[in-house]
């Protein structure tokens, strides 16, 4: 299994891994077939499995089954289960309170928090949980950050710091999300985990996509993502081509049928 000591390992031999979002067990299974070494139960399955606008109205209980699917499916992959907008801001007891139900009845291997909550995290690490950071574009905070927008032109020095704080915390490795490439580089250079990036350039140490981002099921997709497959197009046309052979009366031929 991918371990916190394997990524920090990774980033000494300046080899670059990727990461991927996962909700189910489906794709838990593919992508740790693929050799993704850490799969993120992200609170954006507001957005791609609930079908709401934002990650802002998801809860513990609704990630929860969604962390417990993708733990249960993966052979190697390391499992961090990001926790929602209310389980975590409020101080580090209801952040610890809130990680050991991911750990105990969701099986995660780490959680993941946005923001420079370093109470929090030192909390969570010195109880054995493993914290992955996430700034820059924190989209729990899209209101107060006045939409999704790129982070840290204004007052890099804030984001450099924010980081820094995290990784003394005691984090193992921090999403830099939306963030000019150049600072990305520098806080990449300044820390000694792993960064993370999502539309932070090409100098982190890891890079992670929504999966159905980088497989085109995403209808309006951000820039920040590439899509490698069509699922979305594919899927369209295997259903329209199922309801086709269903009215022709093709549907289900004697390979599928029981004598
Ligand atoms: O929820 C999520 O998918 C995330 C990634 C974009 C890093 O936080």
């Amino acid at each position: 299994m991918t371990t916190i000591k394997d990524l920090a390992d990774l980033k000494k031999r300046g080899q670059k891994w990727a990461m991927l979002t996962s909700y189910e067990m489906m794709t838990a299974e593919i992508f740790d077939e693929a050799g993704i070494p850490v799969l993120l139960v992200g609170d954006s399955a507001g957005n791609n499995f609930f079908g709401e606008k934002n990650t802002i109205p998801v809860t513990v209980d609704e990630l929860l089954p969604l962390t417990r699917a993708v733990a249960r499916s993966v052979k190697a992959a390391l499992v961090v289960a990001d926790l929602p907008f209310g389980s975590y801001e409020s101080g580090p007891d209801l952040a610890l309170a809130t990680s050991i139900r991911f750990f105990k009845e969701a099986g995660a291997h780490a959680v993941k928090l946005e923001g420079a909550h370093t109470d929090a995290i030192k909390k969570l690490v010195s109880s054995g949980i493993p914290v992955m950071g996430h700034i820059g574009l924190t989209p729990q905070s899209v209101h107060q950050l006045g939409g999704f927008k790129v982070q840290g032109r204004e007052n890099p020095e804030a984001l450099i710091a924010a980081a820094k704080a995290i990784e003394a915390a005691g984090a193992f490795a921090i999403v830099l999300e939306m963030v000019p490439e150049d600072l990305a580089i520098q806080i990449t250079k300044e820390l000694s985990i792993p960064t993370i990036g999502i539309g932070a350039g090409n100098g982190t140490d890891a890079q992670v996509l929504v999966w159905t981002d980088a497989f085109g099921l995403t209808k309006n997709p951000p820039k920040l993502a590439k899509a490698y497959r069509n699922l979305r197009a594919e899927l369209i046309s295997g259903a329209k081509e199922f309801a086709k052979e269903v009215s022709a009366g093709e549907f289900p031929s004697e390979a599928q049928t029981f004598k």
